[in-house]
């Protein structure tokens, strides 16, 4: 899909030519700013109670006399905020997208300014709308038409909209690539599968990808992630892949991502019952990919390092069992009560191996806990972190992206359940508290740099009738590299 700007005053919108007209409703004076055809039409519309300018109403029109374009879409925003911007542009798009039409021009109707901000919702927005999963069910649906969007906006906004332009495409193109991976189920996206597409992202854009396997993570030492890897035939890969845009003396941001591609619990089994959504357990490493395709296509000053962990967890003859007590890579020992934590198990080498890195800092993202769910629900992110600086760029790129996070506390009062009487820790606590015991236990392995855990959980994918990936936290996440930059 391309994205263009079109400078343009909205007096001149009745004549422009495409195949459908998205007006983007704020204010009640909307209609003054619009030319005759499309002022009258929608004065008439409000008048008449046809559209209210509440969130998520739309007014389509077929044909609307005095306007060249055949359907025009009044959308209307409520809030005066780019969330109610973005989700209008998503209203007003869906009421289009299975028409006939390619060619969507977009226009904010009324006084208010676009920015930057407001060019990457529109980008993203028509992207997540017209996200269609094919892979494994080629017969779906024919994908929308819809092959070009258009912006209009004023001259002196015309930059900002240009670079929020190419922001958007950048951030979208990684939100595609984490919700098509994730889709996946988990005997086409297995570990193997997941290396492959880091080595893909590194020939497109020049990327250093270095893929360990089992053999690899032994001479490290990896015995926690090893750990989880034994009970299945799947063979583990532990992906790094770097992108390189400052002088290699300037310290890297890390993001580490879990990529359990089938969590089944292991020997302390998961009920059946939605069992299959475990294929999602690699949303985590899946959206540390998408934002590596996003940053590397937008080439900022800065390095960047990825690394993935990523296995099955199965029950088997030689699975691991609760109460064996394992070596991880940082030479502290894990009793494993509960196979089922297994997430914590494989991210705690990975943030050992980050060490390496010298890194300014480290963000690990991971589908890692119930709890946080059963806490923050479906539209918070978890965000643990005890750097106030890095919470407050994490909360800040959470804004900047509409992918929002929520910070969660991380008192040493809460690391009291993990103590074990047969090794170093346990890999669970009680049952309260439990998405932030999980981030107790990820934070006895980041002591050599600042560091953030994001428990993605609730947000990486979508349950019931529009089960499937969301795609998040890629702009949260790129929001903040980006952010590292400047
Ligand atoms: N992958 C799950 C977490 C999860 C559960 C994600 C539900 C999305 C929806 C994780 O590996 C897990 O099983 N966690 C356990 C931890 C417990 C055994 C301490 C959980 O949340 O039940
Ligand atoms: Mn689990
Ligand atoms: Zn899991």
């Amino acid at each position: 899909m391309d994205f263009r700007h079109h400078i343009s005053s909205l007096q001149a919108l009745a004549g422009t030519p495409c195949d459908a007209l998205v007006l983007i409703v704020t204010g009640a004076a909307a209609d003054a700013s619009l030319d005759a055809p499309l002022a009258s039409a929608l004065t008439d519309a409000l008048a008449e109670g046809d559209l209210t300018l509440k969130a998520g109403k739309t007014l389509y029109l077929h044909r609307p006399a005095g306007v060249k374009a055949p359907r025009v879409v009044f959308a209307a925003t409520g809030p005066d905020t780019l969330k109610a911007f973005r989700a209008a542009v998503v209203a007003g798009i869906n009421a289009v997208k299975g028409s006939g039409a390619r060619h969507v021009v977009v226009a904010l109707a009324g006084a208010g300014r676009l920015t930057d901000a407001h060019a990457e919702a529109v980008v993203t927005a028509a992207r997540e709308c017209t996200y269609l999963y094919r892979h494994t069910k080629p017969s779906a649906a024919a994908a929308s038409k819809l092959d070009t969007v258009t912006l209009v906006c004023a001259k002196a906004d015309a930059k900002a909209v240009q670079l929020g332009l190419a922001r958007g495409h950048a951030v979208a193109a990684g939100v595609a690539l984490a919700r098509e991976s994730a889709n996946r189920p988990a005997n086409h996206c297995t570990p193997t599968y997941l290396a492959e597409q880091a080595k893909k992202l590194g020939k497109e854009f020049g990327l250093k990808v270095e893929v360990l396997d089992r053999k690899d993570c032994e001479k490290l030492g990896m015995g926690s992630f090893l750990a989880v890897a034994q009970g299945s035939t799947e063979p583990l890969r532990f992906i790094v892949a770097r992108y390189d845009g400052a002088a290699k003396s300037q310290a890297p941001v890390v993001l580490v991502g879990k990529g359990i591609t089938f969590d089944t619990g292991g020997i302390s089994l998961k009920p059946s019952a939605e069992m299959d959504e475990m294929k999602y357990d690699m949303g985590g490493a899946a959206s540390v990919l998408g934002t590596l395709r996003a940053v590397a296509e937008l080439k900022p000053k800065l390095n960047l390092v990825c690394i993935i962990p990523s296995c099955e967890n199965m029950p088997a003859g030689n699975a691991v069992k609760p109460g064996d007590v394992v070596t991880s890579m940082s030479g502290q020992t894990i009793e494993i009560l509960n196979t089922d934590a297994e997430g914590r198990l494989i991210l705690c080498d990975a943030l050992t191996y980050a060490e390496r890195f010298k890194p300014s800092v480290v963000v690990d993202v991971a589908t890692l806990t119930g709890a946080c769910v059963v806490a923050l629900g479906h539209h918070h992110s978890g965000l643990f972190t005890a750097d106030d600086k890095v919470a407050e760029q994490m909360l800040a790129a959470s804004r900047a992206g509409l992918d929002p996070c929520w910070r969660m506390p991380l008192d040493e009062e809460y690391d009291e359940g993990l103590k074990s009487n047969f090794a170093d820790m346990g890999n669970i606590g009680g049952r309260a508290g439990g998405a932030i015991t999980a981030a107790m236990f990820l934070r006895r392995f980041t002591g050599k740099y600042p560091w953030a855990h994001l428990d993605v959980a609730g947000t990486a994918w979508k349950s019931g009738a529009a089960k499937g990936a969301t795609g998040r936290p890629v702009a949260l996440l790129t929001h903040f590299v980006l952010a590292q930059a400047a």
